[in-house]
């Protein structure tokens, strides 16, 4: 079928039908829901057969569900409306959930019913379970849908109140008045609760050491007691309050009447406000702890939990300083887990926007991450593998294939590319990895296409090496088994010999130092240089400026020579 589909912006769960539908053989373009008259003109010159909106933020318009079928992606269960669907699901502590595919009609959320898929939740954020939970039953649900359409057969479920199958209920947007904080009256659990409905976003607005600020990054603690709604510690990027029953890590704030109204790690926006507070080393904290290492038998499992994926350049200190101790472990393996939504998205682009010199900051952060991607690629004495049971973006990406095997969840999403960022050359080693890996021809593809990719196609262009059907609960222990048996296996001791022979080799021909010099001095340009792209467009990622027209790279209906290459890609 040719399927337009039909989004706000291009967010993961965008991505990942958009990778699914052209893996079906679908043909697929992207239009942002920006203008109706450049939705009414793609319409006329793209014809689909059909308008898929996964991310939307108003309703379709008359004239166009009325000539088109327009089906919509509702992460709530059949019957439930409105636009904070499952801010109220976790609110509201329901024990499942699901997502409709709806076709749109006069009334939003209240047409018929293609199909729906159920999910039990997790005490996870909003974006959590959108990333993870609300997508796969968005797949799963979007497959049904398209099959019963293409048959010509089905007859959808209209809705009506008398209906079994209708279990969900209309409900208003959500204010912040529905998620206040009582410090007073709210246990740690209600509050936690409360916090995780509105991250990523908005947040939850409370008022803290005299200022008021948003919430986010959640941890409950029950070790820690003090007067309720005090700040009583400091440790890493969290902040610790007491509650009525303990206490609660906050890992990330937004203060919007600052010089810096976006999402930061606690203690750097409120650095001024702290200092009457002793330090609790990370690792002497058990509840909010980014770095985390453990062994079983001749296995190491190196876990970094950054929040968003976001990598500063001193958390890729510490991340290079755990990596070579776990190096020096009398171990055969490390596997690098990343993190549990994202395993990593590069460097810290909001850190970055808040530092006194933008340029100074970015530089220092992209070579502490060719530090430890550097420290990676040179190891000798362990096989490494990178487990990725989340996403990963730009030098993300690339930090994990400077690992000697990539490891993927069926499901994820890669976006192995830099330039969306204005043009940011990228560094991280890709310019050796990616063709060592993926081949010449497969690299150039893979830079070109700018797209988002699933692990499947990840495999066959050889950006990874597997990837394992198991659901994301079962994804590490699919991980240790395969990684314990390598371990065993009377074939390591080759292919650690192999690995130092190619190493060896291939830094005769050319020097890692020079992949790092000549990326490098691109890097320089694009933070130092004339062109002040990359500053823009990261302002306008951090800023969250709304896109003014869709990317010509996703709006393949525009131009026919990237669609072309788009396909040849498949
Ligand atoms: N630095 C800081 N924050 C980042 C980040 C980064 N490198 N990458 C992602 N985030 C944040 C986003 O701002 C967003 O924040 P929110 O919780 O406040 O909404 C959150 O992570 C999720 O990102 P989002 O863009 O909504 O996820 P997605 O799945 O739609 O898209 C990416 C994933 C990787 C394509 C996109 O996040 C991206 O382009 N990130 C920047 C990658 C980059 O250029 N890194 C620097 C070069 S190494």
């Amino acid at each position: 079928m040719r399927i337009l589909l039909l989004v706000h912006s291009f967010n993961s769960l965008s991505q990942s039908v958009y990778t699914q539908l052209r893996s079906r053989g679908h043909e697929v373009t992207v239009e942002f829901d920006i203008n109706h008259k450049v939705l009414d003109e793609t319409i006329s010159s793209y014809t689909p057969d059909l308008i898929l909106a996964p991310f939307l933020k108003r309703a379709i318009p008359d004239h166009i569900w009325r000539r088109i079928p327009c089906f919509i992606i509702h992460p709530g269960i059949p019957g439930d409306r409105g636009p904070s669907a499952l801010d109220w699901a976790i609110l509201n502590n329901e024990k499942s959930w699901g997502v409709t595919i709806l076709q749109a009609d006069a009334e939003m959320d209240a047409g018929p019913i293609w199909a729906a898929c159920e999910f039990k939740m997790r005490p996870a954020t909003k974006s959590s379970l959108y990333k993870n939970e609300v997508t796969e039953a968005a797949l799963e649900a979007v497959n049904l849908a398209l099959d019963r359409f293409e048959s010509g057969t089905f007859t959808p479920l209209i809705q009506q109140p008398d209906n079994q199958e209708i279990k969900g209920i209309s409900r208003p947007e959500i204010k912040q008045a529905d998620r206040r904080i009582n410090w007073f009256a709210d246990d740690t659990e209600t509050i936690a609760r409360k916090i995780r409905s509105a991250d990523g976003m908005p947040g939850v607005k409370t008022r803290l050491l005299g200022q008021s600020l948003y919430l986010f990054d959640a941890h409950a603690d029950y070790s820690r007691t003090g007067n309720p709604g005090d700040v009583i510690a400091k440790s890493g990027a969290a902040i610790c309050i007491a509650t009525i029953d303990g206490a609660i890590w906050i890992g990330h704030v937004t203060i919007k009447n600052s010089r810096h109204p976006f999402k930061l790690p606690a203690t750097h926006a409120l650095s001024q406000s702290l200092t009457h507070l002793t330090e609790i080393p990370e690792e002497r904290n058990r509840t909010y702890r980014e770095i985390s290492y453990d062994e079983q038998g001749e296995v190491g499992f190196l876990r970094f939990n950054f929040y968003n994926g976001a990598m500063s350049k001193a958390q890729c200190h510490s991340l290079k300083n755990a990596y070579e101790k776990a190096a020096s472990r009398p171990t055969k393996i490390i596997i690098l887990l990343g993190g549990e939504d994202f395993w990593s998205n590069g460097m810290h682009l909001n850190l970055i926007e808040a530092a006194p010199s933008a340029a100074d900051e970015s530089w220092e952060n992209i070579n502490a991450i060719d530090d430890v991607t550097e420290s990676i690629i040179r190891t000798e004495s362990h096989l490494t593998i990178a487990a990725l049971n989340g996403n990963a973006g730009a030098g993300g990406v690339f930090l994990a294939r400077a690992t000697d095997y990539v490891w993927l969840r069926q499901g994820i999403i890669l976006n192995p590319h830099y330039k969306d960022m204005g043009n940011l050359y990228g560094s991280e080693f890709w310019t050796y990895l990616l063709p060592r890996y993926a081949g010449v021809e497969n690299a150039a593809r893979i830079s070109k296409a700018r797209l988002p990719m699933g692990a499947d196609e990840a495999v066959s262009l050889g950006l990874a090496d597997e990837c394992f059907n198991t659901g994301r609960k079962d994804f590490l222990t699919t991980v240790r088994c395969r990684a314990e048996a390598m371990a065993a296996s009377p074939e390591f001791d080759r292919l650690l010999q192999q690995k130092t022979q190619t190493r060896t080799s291939e830094e005769a021909k050319k020097p890692l130092s020079s992949y790092r010099k000549e990326e490098l001095k691109k890097m320089r340009q694009n933070f130092y240089g004339f062109d002040p792209s990359y500053h823009i467009a990261r302002y306008n990622f951090v800023y969250k400026v709304p896109k003014s027209r869709t990317p010509l790279t996703i709006a393949r209906h525009r131009n026919a020579h990237s669609h072309n290459q788009g396909e040849a890609a498949q």
